[in-house]
């Protein structure tokens, strides 16, 4: 019997040169490609989903690949929202129809590594409970953290330093703690605490930078003191307080 694989695939941060050759083998060679679709107000009246981050990526490094849509909120709620859910379930949903249908290779296209904050974990647990002989693998992608690190110039971390991620989702209050033990922190989906998080940064005494739409033709690098509102493709990076050697690149 032929065996059946579910991959999660990273794929960079929205550079399509930033996928490794590994993901666009796999993109190109899988029977059907899911990825998540921006969830539009077209969408919920019954219209298809705009094309996502992913979708495009996808099309440009495998262009004939089986593309299914599956609708994801970008309103990035705290906790499992029935939205949500809702959206776990179609994924899975999507993927037993085409491992139903004789494909021998899903792939999950998910921005950045599907092991950073991604719902690769929570498809491949629903299509395991009910397809428990599909084997499950990852390939890991450049996450979004790396990427505005090098679009940037600013080193992760050097020497013994200790390098930590916060998402942003209910504020920063565990930020102040883990940026009391780490020495370089970077902060994802910071959208909803923009006024909060520049307020932080004052109260401590740094500067941060921020990435927006990194490794997309509308990349933008500032210094968080510089910006109003930050959208949800956005990253903050509060760099290591280093002295004059190491530092910026
Ligand atoms: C659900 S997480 C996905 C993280 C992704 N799996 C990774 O490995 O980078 C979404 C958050 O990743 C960050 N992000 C993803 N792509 C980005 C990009 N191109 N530019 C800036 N931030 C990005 C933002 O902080 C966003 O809110």
């Amino acid at each position: 019997m032929r065996s059946s694989r579910l991959v999660g695939v990273g794929v960079g941060p929205g550079d399509p040169d930033l996928v490794t050759i590994k993901a666009a083998r796999v993109l190109a060679d899988a029977d059907v490609v899911l990825v998540p679709a921006t969830e539009s107000r077209a969408a919920r009246d019954g219209q298809d989903a705009r094309p996502g981050r992913a979708e495009e990526v996808v099309s440009a490094v495998a262009p004939g690949a089986r593309i299914v849509r599956i609708p994801f909120s970008m309103a990035d709620a705290a906790g499992v929202t029935p939205r949500r859910r809702e959206a776990w379930d179609a994924s899975a949903q999507a993927a037993s129809d085409a491992f139903r249908a004789g494909a021998g290779l899903v792939a999950f296209a998910t921005i950045g590594d599907p092991s950073v904050y991604s719902t690769f974990s929570y498809l491949a647990a629903a299509v395991r409970a009910v397809h428990p002989d599909v084997e499950v693998a990852v390939v890991p992608g450049i996450t979004a953290m790396q990427a505005l690190a090098a679009a940037s110039g600013t080193p992760l971390v050097e020497g013994d330093e200790i390098l930590a991620l916060v998402p942003l989702k209910t504020g920063v209050s565990r930020l102040a703690e883990v940026a009391a033990v780490a020495d370089t922190v970077a902060v994802y989906k910071p959208g909803r605490h923009c006024s909060a998080l520049k307020e932080y940064a004052e109260t401590v005494g740094t500067d941060a930078v921020v990435g927006v739409n990194v490794g997309t033709p509308e990349q933008r690098i500032v210094p968080l003191s510089e910006v109003e509102s930050l959208p949800y493709f956005a990253t903050v990076l509060f760099p290591a307080d280093r002295g004059p050697t190491g530092g910026r690149l």
